[in-house]
């Protein structure tokens, strides 16, 4: 399928060939160009312009931001982003990186799969686009990590090109705007999302609307406590109209998440603890953890071949929880210190490895949490 930008005035073509619902939602055209125009004059005087990333706002600083904003606050994202563009100043700089150097970096942003799709495509602008990021949406969705709206919010805020965005925040705006019903995850509901924000997005200063768009979500028609009196759209607002408008954007249909359990082994000897980098795709793919067992007869085989410890010496730590966005999982961690006379066996060496000092790479926030809890144990 191709995907392209669709300019204001060839809606109305596009709303004569959809369906009822369709029409309900998209504005005439005269009331989108208000629409555009009211939000690009809310953003001279309130739009948030000294972001990091806003400041020499090139293509790649944009993708790297716009990744790192992906489920991510502003605020948490901005140290990392400042720290990863010391480090890897180009495109270049991150496809030479190893994936440990990058996910180091990445470690406590959660979402890994961010990380290592982002230096996996890095890898592939320098080997297929001679280390320029593709200017069209086709070729930047081709990349892996980038949908289509991180491939709009590239195009319109690093190059600018004109292209329609649809993250979490102008979901939200939408949603209230128009009282779209439906959770916004259901694919016919995101369709109607998506013609509604290509109806509205301006072919010129696209990337000012787009950024006006989504300060617009964050900062005053947030989730619970909506800014009304202070938006630019309250006139012509639904939600506001109905005087709920926190009814919208609908919420997801609740499932419960199942619950898995693991058992982490904290092995200590000498001060040094043992760890493995997980396989590279899966859960916390290419990052550092303990390793992890099913049940405590099989840790304790696998603990039994790398030296004698006494039973005495084993704790069992309190479970922690870590949730993941289709299951929970519960940790129980279990600490055993081998004897100092027993040496430590070899390991695989390609993915085990003793550590008393700096981490060799990324790890979890749960293995970061044992190991600050361990050094403390070990002092
Ligand atoms: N969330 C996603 N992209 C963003 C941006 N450019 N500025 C602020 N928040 C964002």
């Amino acid at each position: 399928m191709s995907i392209r930008t669709c300019p204001v005035h060839e809606f109305d073509s596009i709303q004569r060939r959809s369906n009822v619902s369709l029409m309900a939602t998209i504005p005439a055209k005269k009331q989108c160009a208000e629409f555009s125009a009211t939000v690009l004059d809310w953003f001279e005087e309130s739009g948030r312009k000294d972001l990091p990333w806003q400041q020499n706002p090139t293509p790649y600083r944009v993708w790297v931001s716009e990744i790192m904003l992906q489920q991510t606050q502003v605020a948490t994202v901005i140290p990392y982003f400042n720290r990863f563009m010391q480090q890897f100043s180009s495109v270049a700089h991150l496809a030479n990186a190893s994936q440990d150097d990058v996910l180091a970096l990445w470690t406590g942003l959660g979402y890994y799969a961010r990380g290592r799709n982002l230096h996996k495509a890095a890898q592939l602008i320098i080997s297929e686009h001679d280390g320029e990021l593709p200017v069209t949406l086709e070729g930047l969705q081709a990349l892996p990590g980038i949908g289509r709206s991180t491939a709009g919010a590239i195009l319109s805020l690093g190059s600018g090109v004109s292209a329609p965005i649809l993250d979490g925040n102008v979901k939200r705006v939408l949603c209230r705007y128009r009282c779209v019903d439906g959770w916004y995850g259901q694919s016919a509901v995101e369709k109607q999302l998506w013609a509604l924000t290509t109806a509205l997005t301006p072919v010129e200063n696209t990337g000012k609307f787009n950024q006006a768009m989504m300060d617009l979500g964050a900062t005053v028609c947030t989730r619970s406590n909506p800014g009304c009196g202070r938006c630019p759209l309250q006139k012509k607002c639904q939600g506001y109209q109905t005087g709920l408008p926190t009814n919208w954007p609908h919420k997801k249909p609740k499932k419960t998440k199942p619950v898995r359990k693991t058992l982490m082994l904290l092995v200590v000897n000498d001060n040094a603890v043992l760890l493995q980098r997980r396989p590279p795709s899966g859960i916390w793919g290419g990052l550092w953890s303990f390793p992890q067992f099913d049940d405590l007869e099989t840790l304790h085989q696998f603990a039994g071949a790398l030296g004698k410890y006494d039973n005495h010496q084993t704790e069992q730590w309190h479970q922690l929880k870590h949730s993941f966005t289709h299951f929970d999982l519960e940790i129980t961690p279990v600490k055993i210190a081998l004897n100092h006379a027993s040496g430590r066996r070899i390991m695989d060496e390609n993915n085990g490895c003793w550590v008393d000092g700096e981490l060799p790479g990324g790890c979890s926030a749960p293995v970061k949490r044992l190991l600050e809890k361990l050094t403390h144990t070990l002092l």
